[in-house]
């Protein structure tokens, strides 16, 4: 007897789309990206390259990136502001409205999957003109990027194949945590107050997500949701970074129309949207998002299905949801990325329910080296 063999069928390891096959390798691309960099008994962070010191004369960081990294940026950005340090996550391809670094203590980092991104490329060649000093974060040894920015740091989440990006947000978002960490430790000459009890919560994330892939009702919601008009997702604070990324994977691999923004916006517009054939999505993370809750009680009155991602502490507080994504209990700077992995999810079994080609989305490219 013979056997078919299909080389592309043997590189997805029996998942039926790469994107799914990376969906759940999380648990151990995140493990590689942590590996060797926390030390969390010691409540220390160290990342090749970068000394202790290294950022001392840092006074302010701009992230540039796009799409699905711009996202990864926002979480660093926030991170960044809450520890006292001023920084901005700018679309790339705005970056020439942004205000001009000005001294080498400006730092301005790069946020790219491939590290070949034309957009975030050219934002770093306008700010090493400028004299900023130029750092890559990439998951790409040797790319572009690396070779136009000062440093480096490497995300080492492997290979990602599905244009869809998936594992690559979760090990940059972590790895600019750690990032953002050392460099307000230099600036501030302190630790961050909350570090020990975040790297303890940090350790716990790659099971944290197993969890997550293991008992996901992802599938059923995207059973019960899938060809409605529109789908739209709100978030507060940190937590609209994650709304962003839910609605653009989802927009990117089903095809359909779908939005993400500040749930404070709502009543300034999308409600107007809003019907029975709009599910709305809500991502609460932080203390603040109570306020959250009252904007989808809102919709919901409006006929929307709701469907909330949350810590399964809430799940009871939470009953009105029609549907409930839990995540489990773990440091609010952290939190995002899981509740990102349950978005993921439920965006891949829709796109999969319409049977889209989850891998290649129509238009397109991985890498997106055009402006
Ligand atoms: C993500 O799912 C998208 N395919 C896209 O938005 C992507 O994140 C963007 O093009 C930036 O790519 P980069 O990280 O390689 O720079």
């Amino acid at each position: 007897d013979t056997v078919e063999w299909e080389p592309e069928a043997a590189g997805k390891a029996g998942y039926p789309h790469f994107m799914l096959k990376e969906i759940y390798e999380q648990p151990e691309s995140l493990r590689q990206t942590i590996h060797g960099r926390v030390d969390s008994i010691n409540s220390t962070i160290e990342l090749e390259d970068f000394e202790d010191g290294a950022f001392t004369d840092v006074d302010h960081v701009q992230f540039v990136s796009m799409g699905t990294s711009n996202h990864a940026a926002m979480y660093a950005a926030a991170h960044l502001t809450e520890l006292g340090i001023p920084a901005d996550a700018y679309m790339a391809g705005e970056y020439a409205e942004a205000p001009r670094p000005t001294t080498e203590n400006s730092l301005v980092i790069a946020v790219t999957q491939s590290g070949e991104t034309a957009d975030t490329l050219n934002a770093i060649r306008r700010a090493n003109n400028a004299g900023a000093r130029t750092l890559a974060v990439t998951n790409t040894v040797g790319s572009s990027v690396t070779r136009e920015c000062d440093e480096s740091l490497f995300i080492r989440a492997g290979p990602e194949i599905g244009v869809a990006a998936s594992k690559t947000f979760t090990s940059q978002v972590i790895a600019l945590t750690l990032l953002s960490e050392c460099i307000a430790e230099d600036v501030n000459e302190t630790t961050n107050p909350g570090r020990r009890a975040m790297l303890g919560e940090l350790a716990d994330l790659p099971g944290d997500i197993q969890q997550v892939l293991d008992e996901t009702p992802a599938e059923e919601i995207a059973d019960a949701l899938f060809g409605c008009k529109s789908y739209f997702f709100l978030g507060r604070g940190s937590a609209r970074a994650a709304a962003l990324e839910g609605a653009l994977k989802l927009k990117e691999i089903s095809y359909e129309h779908a939005e993400g923004f500040a749930a404070s916006e709502l009543k300034h517009g999308p409600l107007a949207l809003v019907t029975e054939e709009t599910p709305v999505f809500g991502v609460i993370t932080g203390e603040d998002d109570l306020k959250t809750v009252s904007n989808l009680k809102e919709v919901q009155a409006r006929g929307a299905p709701v469907i909330v991602v949350a810590p399964a502490s809430l799940e009871r507080d939470l009953e009105f949801a029609d549907y409930f994504l839990p995540i489990p209990e773990t440091h609010s700077s952290i939190a995002g990325v899981l509740a990102n992995i349950q978005l993921q999810l439920v965006s891949y079994h829709i796109a999969d329910q319409l049977g889209r080609p989850i891998d290649k989305p129509r238009n397109l490219a991985k890498s997106v080296t055009v402006e």
